[in-house]
């Protein structure tokens, strides 16, 4: 069965993002029960419906945990189950798992997308008189482009986590610190998933702080400035909708990996207000566990 029916990656940070999944899933369902909305999930990276993590015990040891992945924790959120779940993952091998999942729940409504999750949701319908949902976007790397973001920020119905992998970006950048001299393919990735050059920001003129070449340009230390410029688009994109803190997925060597972040889909104050509520209270659980 190892290697055939699970996706062997991850650790804690695994772990961490799909309980909180869960616990916003279990709450968001509970919550828009007794409304008049079809509820609707999208798994963008939907994976094949189970895991295998790699985690590392405190004497260094590693040992193997398996667990459900994103596609089956949504297909099992049980108060109010969603009425639709949409799974899309580019692997036909994992498409093929999914279906078997799907068969056996014939009652349900669940549809596989074997495709490109960013031409899927770019194409997503426009009435959302009807639905409201949530959207789970867990790349591995750097595969959401903004354009998606745009399109989802505009429907004001699909409540979005998003991981952003600051590591897989920040591998990108030049060690040179010339802007410049980034690979021009990678500064085109960089741009599609920034939406605009904005990244580039993270390499800023400075007469002050310490010169680190004879061109005078300085990269800011660290990864922060990575994800700050991310959450600043996102903030424009999706003004108050986006929740303000998010938290750093890290490696069993304290490496940063990704940041967990999340936005709402409606524009509604009441909905703003209570999403957020959530989802922060669920960030902040987790906050001890993100390493
Ligand atoms: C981190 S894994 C998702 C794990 C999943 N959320 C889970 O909990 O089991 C990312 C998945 O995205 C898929 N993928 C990569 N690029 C894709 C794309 N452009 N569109 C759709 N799926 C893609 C990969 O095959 C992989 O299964």
């Amino acid at each position: 069965m190892k290697g055939k029916t699970m996706d062997q990656f991850g650790g804690t940070w695994t772990k961490t993002k799909l309980d909180i999944l869960k616990r916003y899933l279990d709450a968001y369902t509970t919550a828009l029960k007794n409304q008049h909305f079809d509820l609707l999930y999208i798994d963008a990276f939907a994976g094949s419906g189970s895991l295998e993590l790699k985690m590392q015990g405190s004497d260094r040891t590693d040992w193997h945990s398996f667990r459900d992945g994103s596609a089956k924790i949504a297909m099992d959120i049980a108060d109010k189950p969603f009425d639709e779940l949409i799974f899309i993952e580019q692997d036909k091998g994992k498409c093929d798992r999914l279906q078997s999942l799907k068969r056996s729940r014939p009652n349900r409504k669940i549809t596989i997308e074997n495709t490109d999750a960013n031409a899927y949701l770019q194409n997503l319908e426009e009435n959302c008189q009807k639905w409201r949902g949530v959207l789970f976007l867990d790349p591995f790397g750097t595969q959401v482009d903004w354009a998606t973001l745009e399109k989802i920020a505009g429907h004001k119905a699909l409540d979005t986590w998003i991981l952003f992998p600051t590591s897989a970006v920040a591998r990108m950048l030049p060690t040179s610190n010339i802007p410049d001299e980034i690979n021009s393919q990678w500064a085109d990735r960089l741009t599609r998933v920034y939406g605009n050059e904005s990244w580039r920001d993270l390499y800023r003129r400075s007469s002050q702080t310490e010169l680190f070449n004879e061109r005078n340009i300085e990269r800011p230390p660290g990864v922060t400035n990575l994800i700050n410029i991310y959450k600043d688009r996102l903030r424009g994109l999706f003004k108050r909708r986006l929740l303000e803190e998010s938290i750093e997925l890290k490696n069993s060597k304290n490496s940063k990996l990704y940041e967990f972040i999340f936005c709402v889909g409606s524009d509604s104050d009441k909905a703003i207000g209570a999403a957020k509520r959530i989802a922060k209270h669920l960030l902040g659980l987790s906050r001890v566990g993100t390493s």
